[in-house]
């Protein structure tokens, strides 16, 4: 397992829309890993293949219960709105309100490629959209409601 550099706000790599992933690779498999040591390293609660620079549709999440890998993930139904301040570890020191919905389900395949679908709330429900949102080269940026502010607790970043 290795570390790999977070790319920033501003880099290309985020803009662009990812690949999916047809088969469990070793390669992938240690992207999966590495991306994991990433986001604990980075006290993140989430974070996407692009912003380790990789083109692929996966993402790792862990909002304190746990890691889960989302591989070519896909929201199949969503439930009301939460507005909520929220941060990315592209853009550290920042956040800013944006309205989510306040429950999601998402289809995904996990790391043995089985299809699971998972069921999350307010900060989960915020972290798939968040993180499914990079795999289609956007940012919370773009939604922010009014400005961007600085953060005091990095671990509130995502
Ligand atoms: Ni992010």
């Amino acid at each position: 397992m290795a570390l790999r550099k977070i790319r920033q706000l501003g880099d290309e790599v985020l803009t662009k829309k990812c690949r999916e992933v047809k088969e469990m690779t070793p390669r992938i498999r240690e992207l999966i890993e590495d991306m994991k040591e990433t986001m604990y390293e980075a006290n993140g609660v989430g974070l996407a293949a692009p912003q380790v620079g990789v083109l692929r549709r996966v993402v790792v999440v862990d909002v304190g219960e746990g890691p889960i890998v989302l591989v070519n993930p896909r929201i199949l139904e969503t439930r009301g709105e939460l507005t909520e301040d929220e941060g990315c570890l592209s853009l550290p020191g920042k956040a800013g309100l944006v309205t989510r919905p306040a429950y999601v389900k998402v289809e995904a395949w996990n790391q043995d490629m089985e299809r699971v679908e998972l069921e999350g709330e307010e900060l989960l429900a915020r972290a798939f959209c968040h993180e499914i949102d990079h795999l289609d080269g956007h940012m919370y940026v773009e939604k922010v409601e009014g400005e961007l502010h600085d953060v005091v607790y990095e671990e509130e970043e995502q």
